[in-house]
């Protein structure tokens, strides 16, 4: 991978070809045309200044050349009075105001009252592989940074900062990370994923038409019910394997926002950044609001090569744990308990599991709720973070220790953002929880919110976690986060107290308490470096690009029904890299009472990180043998599953036959992973077409199960992808692996 094209700041690099040229990630300043141009893989996204000043939208699409430049930015002519040119020239940041009524990015009352901004070029620099323009209001202090940083993966990140030059107190409203305009009018398909508790990333696909959708949470964090991703293709030309898509998500784990919007003047637009909802930021002299990071890309190889570039992007440029200029490793197989036990254990029965883990091929024992605390039930002890002797008489170290002596390392869970009200710390602090005055907080799973936006919290917060870590040989923490936000009252906010509320100031309780999230978790990772650490939120609920910067790896589903779990996989890798999606095998039957047989379970959880639930002291030999077989298969396939190309070949959505196939980036290895959910007509399994391989070249096929293969031991690439491979599934629930090793 060539690194990226570093351009010294204040030298104009246009119109000079340099090595930077062809570099995959670049800025390229136009100045006089006063365009510039952020290159980054295969695409381009460009903007200018038009001839009233206003920054506009250029284009967005397929990599330009190293010379190209495009027309002059021109505003659009007034239509009709009632219809501005304000509102239709594509500003790249449109503020409300002089008539203009589509989604804005920003929204602000002036210290003087004026409720209106319009906003002029004022300047612009390069860092690097980040640019940086500024936009000034023609009469208030105010200005408006917008970066654009571009990553040879081919995706941008677009940010904002908004800055207050004068010395009163501006109030924002509303302020997006970035609006971008579509480059057609019309003729879109629009696709984003919602969901709920156990039934995460749900996939909608629906022709744009006239209207916003709003994708949102209110709840405080990500959510379960909405992911903050989308994509955008051509009705007539977008499928899975080509045409063009423009994607992106936003890296934030608080109230976020995403409006897709077309008009009726045939345009297409969409708004990201912080929630308006609730929103308020009082932004006083000298003061800047940072906004969160929209990471965009454009591809033309469909909807699949979106997810490999989002894949690819996450894997280099956002994961922790990167080694210098590589990639994270790939994550270790997990065995966690909360399905066996829940809260009712000892320490024998954990070290019962884990002996019972380590044979079935787990590398990592990692024990869940429960272990603190007088936590016997979800009634009371989160806040009360020291080991319960009742549990553990002689600490963790034992149990840790042994853990270690079967080979694995030792992870732990916590959910540092709750408490119950029934605990030694809600006793002692009960100012430390969200509130409005006289007002009885709401309870859900019989906790509240700790108001992290505090400082004495987050300092608590740090110290605890660290003191754990610390004392204990912890390789690995599973941070749970369960309930939505009530209550959102924060009345030591600064510029609010008891005696004089300002509701207008609590409400930056919103973005205060995500930052503080992320200092806490890049404090803890700082001072122990090893320590790796999972997103969960109820399952799902946490999944953002903001916390996967923090975050090795998320749990995307308390639902780990084999079947509900295809679907919801097949939305996840849509968005996040399969690397960072934990899949257990647990237990039948499943939540939806469903009978699936281990093997089933075990490749539908090869899709990702591959990790066990179940209660294995349960397990028969003969499924103890199966889950060794399976993992030992697991760990020569797993560097190219979670690091290597995802191919969907078959979706599982409403299909009986489904199929996913990786493929290592030197295409070495690839694997197919096929699954039959029944059988109808006595049909045949259809031959699987593979993709992305080396047509050239000659692969080995090593199948999981050789009875389930059916054709030669050594296949060309070409024949692979044209003919396929025949593949002996029949009956409910069979399902099979293959992986194929280049030999020349
Ligand atoms: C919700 C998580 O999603 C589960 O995996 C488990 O950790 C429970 N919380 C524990 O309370």
């Amino acid at each position: 991978m060539l690194k990226l094209c570093r351009t010294l700041p204040g030298i104009a690099v246009w119109p000079f070809v340099s090595a930077c040229m062809l570099a995959q990630a670049t800025v390229r300043p136009h100045p006089e045309r006063q365009q510039w141009f952020v290159d980054a893989g295969k695409m381009t996204y460009a903007m200018g200044v038009n001839e009233q000043g206003t920054l506009q939208s250029l284009y967005f699409g397929p990599r330009l050349g190293p010379h190209a430049v495009l027309p002059v930015a021109h505003s659009v002519p007034e239509r009709a009075s009632q219809g501005p040119s304000s509102e239709t020239t594509p500003q790249e940041y449109p503020a409300w105001g002089a008539g203009n009524f589509t989604e804005t990015a920003l929204k602000v009352t002036s210290p003087n009252g004026d409720r209106t901004l319009i906003l002029k070029y004022d300047s612009a620099a390069v860092k690097g592989d980040t640019l940086e323009i500024v936009l000034k209001d023609a009469t208030q202090p105010l200005r408006v940074h917008l970066y654009y940083q571009a990553f040879p993966e081919g995706v941008i990140a677009r940010w904002s900062r908004i800055e207050n030059t004068g010395t009163g107190v501006f109030g924002v409203e509303d302020a997006a990370s970035a609006a971008l305009s579509l480059p057609d009018g019309t003729g879109y398909n629009h696709s984003w994923m919602t969901g709920m508790w156990a039934g995460e990333f749900q996939m909608h696909t629906e022709p744009l038409e006239v209207g916003k959708t709003v994708q949102e949470s209110r709840t405080g964090h990500t959510s379960l019910n909405a992911n903050p991703w989308f994509a955008v293709g051509k009705t007539a030309e977008t499928t899975e394997e080509a045409g063009p898509v423009w994607f992106g998500e936003l890296g934030w784990s608080g109230n976020w926002r995403l409006v897709t919007e077309a008009t009726s003047l045939h345009q297409a637009r969409i708004v990201a950044g912080f929630n308006t909802f609730d929103f308020h930021w009082n932004l006083a002299a000298g003061q800047s609001l940072e906004t969160p990071k929209f990471y965009l890309g454009y591809t033309d190889g469909g909807n699949g090569e979106a997810s490999r570039i989002l894949s690819r992007f996450q894997l280099h440029e956002i994961l922790p744990m990167r080694a210098a200029g590589g990639l994270p490793k790939p994550r270790p197989i997990i065995y966690n308990s909360w399905e066996a036990t829940e809260m009712n254990f000892t320490g024998d029965t954990q070290l019962a599991l884990a002996e019972r883990a380590a044979k079935a091929g787990a590398e990592r024992f990692v024990i869940d709720d429960g272990w603190f605390g007088k936590r016997d039930d979800d009634h009371a002890g989160l806040g009360d973070w020291y080991v319960t002797p009742k549990k553990f008489p002689q600490g963790l170290k034992p149990v840790i220790d042994k853990v270690h002596s079967y080979g694995m390392d030792f992870g732990i869970w916590v959910e540092p953002e709750m408490v119950n009200p029934d605990s030694d710390l809600y006793r002692q602090h009960p100012e430390w929880v969200m509130q409005f005055p006289n007002r009885q907080q709401t309870q859900m799973r019989n906790q509240l919110m700790l108001n992290l936006a505090r400082p004495d919290v987050k300092e608590w917060m740090f110290n605890w976690l660290d003191k754990l870590v610390s004392e204990n040989d912890i390789a690995f923490l599973k941070w749970d986060y369960n309930r939505v936000w009530s209550e959102a009252g924060w009345n030591a906010a600064p510029g609010s107290s008891p005696e004089h509320p300002n509701a207008d100031a609590e409400k930056t309780i919103y973005v205060t308490q995500v930052r503080n999230l992320y200092e806490v978790i890049d404090r803890l990772r700082a001072k122990h470096p090893k320590l790796e650490i999972e997103s969960c939120s109820s399952g799902g609920g946490r999944v953002d690009l903001g916390i996967l910067q923090r975050t090795d790896e998320v749990w995307p589903s308390d639902n780990t029904d084999a079947l509900d779990r295809q679907n919801i996989q097949y939305g996840f890798t849509h968005g996040y890299t399969p690397q960072a999606m934990v899949a257990w095998v647990t237990d039948v039957p499943s939540m939806d009472h469903r009978m699936v047989p281990v093997q089933y379970r075990f490749v539908v959880a090869m899709q990702g990180s591959l990790g066990i639930g179940a209660n294995l002291t349960k397990f028969s030999d003969a499924e103890m043998d199966l889950s060794a077989k399976l993992t030992a298969f697991y760990k020569t396939i797993r560097t190219t599953v979670q690091q290597g190309e995802l191919y969907r070949l078959q979706s599982p959505m409403g299909s009986d036959e489904s199929q996913v196939e990786y493929v290592s980036p030197d295409k070495s290895q690839a694997v197919v992973l096929a699954y039959l959910h029944s059988q109808r007509l006595m049909l045949r399994y259809d031959p699987v077409k593979l993709r992305g391989l080396d047509p050239a070249a000659m692969y080995r096929v090593r199948a999981l199960d050789p009875n389930k293969y059916v054709g030669d031991v050594t296949v060309a690439g070409s024949v692979l992808m044209g003919a396929g491979v025949q593949l002996k599934l029949q009956g409910d629930y069979d399902s099979t692996a293959v992986a194929l090793e280049r030999v020349q």
